[in-house]
């Protein structure tokens, strides 16, 4: 049999040299055990959204051809991207609870070493909030894809939700999809405020914010358009 072993596929032997704690074994074992942790719980999250980028740009690709054109299977196609994206960020809201695990009096011992080091640096976390449209760059193109799409089969998104899953099919699971993915993402910023809060208290960011105050004014809800077609079902007059 030709090709690569399991460890060299999965080029083991420099992913699991990547993982250095910066406390030396005078701060003991508990404190290097607790560092690690914190390494891979932000490394793990690191290569899950890479995962989910790729997911959310495919999906994105599917649903417009290179001419510009809504494609004509894009939605079906793009479904088994966007329910694979929603998963994974899933797994980054645990990761993030995961971390409630980690004592503050570790915490506190190697927290100086980190320097300024902080997630609000993190390239792959912009590039999400880019793709959902919560970012400054403007509105995403994910969304913007999906509404090209829908406008190919002469619907809209007010419309889709009204006729809702029997009615509307595919289109229907891709709307229900988006705010599964949107609702994961406002998951995972508050359950990272919770354990910012509970970790740090009142204390700044090693990033230069004010921490928890901070993070509560970056809590954004994706695709605000989708959730208020969504509120327009209320508007259902009784008997009609
Ligand atoms: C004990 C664990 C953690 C603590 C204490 C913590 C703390 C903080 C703080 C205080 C900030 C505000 C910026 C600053 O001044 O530094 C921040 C931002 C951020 N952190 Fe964490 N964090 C933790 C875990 C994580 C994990 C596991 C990730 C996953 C990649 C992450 C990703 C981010 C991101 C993306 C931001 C920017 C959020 C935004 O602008 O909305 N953090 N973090």
């Amino acid at each position: 049999m030709t090709g690569p072993d399991y460890a060299g596929y999965l080029r083991l032997e420099r992913l699991l040299s990547l993982q250095e704690p910066l406390s030396p074994p005078d701060d003991g074992a508990a404190t290097g055990s607790a560092e690690l942790f914190f390494i891979v719980a932000h490394q793990t999250s690191e290569l899950w959204l890479t995962q989910v980028l790729h997911d959310l740009d495919a999906a994105t690709e599917t649903l417009v051809c290179t001419d510009g054109r809504a494609a004509p299977d894009g939605i079906e196609l793009a479904l088994e991207h966007l329910h694979r994206a929603v998963a994974v960020m899933g797994l980054l809201e645990d990761t993030v609870r995961l971390l409630e695990r980690l004592p503050v009096q570790r915490f506190a011992v190697f927290r100086a070493r980190l320097g300024s080091a902080s997630g609000a640096q993190s390239r792959n976390f912009h590039e999400l909030e880019v793709r959902l449209g919560t970012a400054d760059e403007g509105e995403s193109p994910l969304y913007r894809a999906f509404l090209k799409a829908l406008a190919a089969r002469g619907t809209g998104v007010g419309e889709i939700c009204r006729l809702g899953a029997s009615g509307a099919g595919a289109a229907h699971r891709m709307a229900e999809a988006l705010l599964d993915l949107g609702y994961r993402f406002w998951r995972w910023k508050v359950a990272h405020l919770v354990l910012v809060d509970r970790t740090l208290g009142g204390l700044s960011g090693t990033g230069g914010t004010t921490g928890a105050p901070y993070l509560l004014t970056r809590v954004r809800i994706p695709f605000p358009e989708l959730r208020s077609a969504r509120e327009g079902l209320h508007r259902h007059e009784p008997g009609t």
